[in-house]
């Protein structure tokens, strides 16, 4: 997909985790920052507890649905998956780019340029001790998450998931025509969780982030309404 028209045409560069058990929560989250907001994700939490039915529900809302269950499989059936996805009219979703470029190929050929099609590097809770010691990766973080997001450009698909650290080393990698889209955004007094890469959301749009995913800063503040508008502030100062 050309994603750069359909990027001008979003609200804003933030992207809502709707890391939520029930329809509900979703639906208050979705009716408060859609003004704000025009995609939100939907990744393995929501989607198990509220099946496919979740796509078409954000959609009646006037939202585009970014579809994160981070497909990690034999080409086969990545592709199936990928095509399934396709049908329900999601505007973007990942596969893992250490299946390998014959799965990412795969994934893309199956796409048919309907979606947004990104690769998932390394996962923004993984540090350099569980890269080396769990994963037996002797390579750097930054240099894993470079080789991975040349496999995914190699493969055809339109950009990566990363954390912020590693930006500029994909723009280097890959060019400025590639899609770089940001988790493990937290405000500077806020607790990390389990993410360990983490950057403030005006970090990660100045390091040269198109999008930015946002969840539990925003979906567990008292009012995600009110730290939105703070966070669109900081965004555009
Ligand atoms: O709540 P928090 O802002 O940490 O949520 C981040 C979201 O981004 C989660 O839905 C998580 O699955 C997703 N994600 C991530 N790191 C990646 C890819 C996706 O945190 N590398």
């Amino acid at each position: 997909m050309t994603y750069k028209k359909e990027l001008n045409s979003l609200k804003s560069p933030v992207i809502i985790a709707l890391d939520v058990d029930n329809l509900k929560q979703a639906e208050i989250l979705v009716e408060e920052l859609k003004d704000y907001v025009s995609v939100f994700k939907v990744g393995s939490q929501l989607f198990t507890s509220q099946g496919p039915a979740i796509i078409d529900f954000i959609h009646e809302r006037g939202c585009k649905v970014f579809l994160d269950l981070k497909f990690h499989d034999i080409p086969n059936t990545v592709s199936s998956a990928v095509g399934n996805t396709v049908k329900k009219g999601v505007f973007m979703l990942t596969v893992h780019a250490s299946g390998g470029i014959e799965m990412m190929r795969s994934a893309y050929e199956a796409a048919q340029s309907q979606t947004i099609l990104l690769g998932v590097t390394v996962l923004t809770s993984i540090d350099e001790g569980i890269l080396k010691n769990d994963l037996h990766i002797s390579a750097s973080i930054k240099e894993h998450v470079s080789h991975l997001a040349k496999m995914t450009k190699i493969a055809g698909l339109d950009g990566v998931v990363a954390s912020s650290e590693e930006t500029k080393y994909i723009r280097q990698t890959c060019g400025k025509d590639f899609l770089i889209v940001t988790p493990g955004i937290r405000f500077t007094d806020s607790d990390k969780n389990d993410q360990k890469r983490t950057a403030s959301p005006a970090q990660a749009i100045n390091e040269g982030a198109d999008l930015i995913v946002v969840g539990r800063s925003i979906t567990k503040a008292s009012s995600p309404k009110h730290t939105m508008k703070m966070l669109i502030k900081e965004i555009n100062e």
